[in-house]
């Protein structure tokens, strides 16, 4: 018989005034995998995620947490949480909270260990109040992970953070689910999510958008993405007069152009030539790379939100 998910969200609805922020929204959770719920800014995520951690009640569907209704007390020790706007106690040293937090466990975590792994031990006599936004980041995860939980909740765990700290956290949460904890965790860093994540769910408008694991969705994608960079700016108008139609072309910030659909040798010939022509050398052509961003983009479109 398969194990039980650890969550089941059926058919979420969650609304704020006339404003549906959930709509219709499934989502499942299994021990000893770590899923990402990846979308835009205002998709939907922490709404979805508040929803089954009992913070906010939903107007439709079902969610069971660990096979109970999110508000039920017992999960408060069998589920770590970690929020967005991180929710600390502002006028508390930071390692307080986090023995504060530690105690309310019948078996926490070593809370050394975790302030070590974290790197709280700098900031630990420090009010949470003054502390950075990574720092608080760091600390909120080491409150959310103290209680030894078998299903977290991460709201955007990575946000905020320096590469070092990126890292140690990207490392404890891999070991938790190679220990069979579920983890969930909220990103629209698609890095994060193409690094760490067994199954995403992406989310736009309130509504699953497409799910599957990390090589399933870049399979699904549409196209193939070619990257060129040049040493001098390329002038876009060349470069989209030597493509055949069909063959997208956007600027990104950074100056890299990205093209998408497939590139035959003849379009990359093409390509070269009208550069050549306009005295312009290619610095980098990377043919057929294929990101979460660019299945993202292409899921939930270019507009801001
Ligand atoms: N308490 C609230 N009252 C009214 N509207 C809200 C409330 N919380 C969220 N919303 C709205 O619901 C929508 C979804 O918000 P939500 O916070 O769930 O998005 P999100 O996917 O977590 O976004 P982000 O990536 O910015 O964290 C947004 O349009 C937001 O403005
Ligand atoms: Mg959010």
């Amino acid at each position: 018989m398969p194990t039980p998910a650890a969550l089941e969200v059926t058919d979420l609805v969650k609304t704020y005034g006339s404003r549906r922020a959930v709509d219709g929204l499934d989502l499942t959770a299994h021990h000893g995998r770590l899923t990402a719920v990846l979308g835009p800014n205002g998709a939907g995520k922490t709404s979805t995620i508040e929803c089954c951690e009992g913070l906010r009640t939903p107007d439709g569907g079902t969610v069971r947490v660990l096979g109970l209704a999110p508000d039920d007390q017992r999960l408060r020790s069998r589920v770590g949480v970690m929020l967005q706007d991180g929710g600390l106690p502002t006028a508390a040293r930071a390692g307080d909270v986090l023995t504060h937090v530690a105690a309310m466990y019948a078996r926490p975590r070593d809370v050394h260990e975790l302030r070590d792994r974290l790197g709280l031990d700098a900031f630990a006599r420090t009010t949470v109040r003054r502390l950075s936004g990574g720092q608080r980041q760091r600390l909120a995860l080491a409150c959310a992970l103290v209680g030894d939980p078998e299903l977290v909740f991460l709201d955007e765990p990575g946000a905020g953070l320096d590469p070092q700290a990126r890292a140690a956290v990207w490392a404890l949460v891999r070991e938790l689910r190679d220990r069979g904890v579920a983890v969930v965790l909220t990103t629209h860093q698609m890095d994060e999510a193409q690094a760490l994540a067994d199954d995403v769910v992406v989310v736009d408008h309130g509504r699953v958008v497409a799910r599957g694991s990390v090589g399933e969705l870049l399979t699904g994608a549409r196209h193939t993405t070619t990257r060129l960079r040049t040493r001098e700016p390329a002038p876009l108008e060349a470069v989209r007069g030597a493509l055949r139609p069909g063959l997208e072309v956007r600027a990104e910030p950074d100056g890299v152009l990205t093209l998408t659909g497939d590139l035959t040798p003849q379009d990359v010939h093409r390509l070269t030539g009208a550069l050549a022509q306009e005295g312009v050398l290619v610095a980098d052509l990377t043919v057929g790379v294929r990101t979460l961003q660019d299945v993202f983009l292409e899921l939930t479109g270019t507009e801001l939100r």
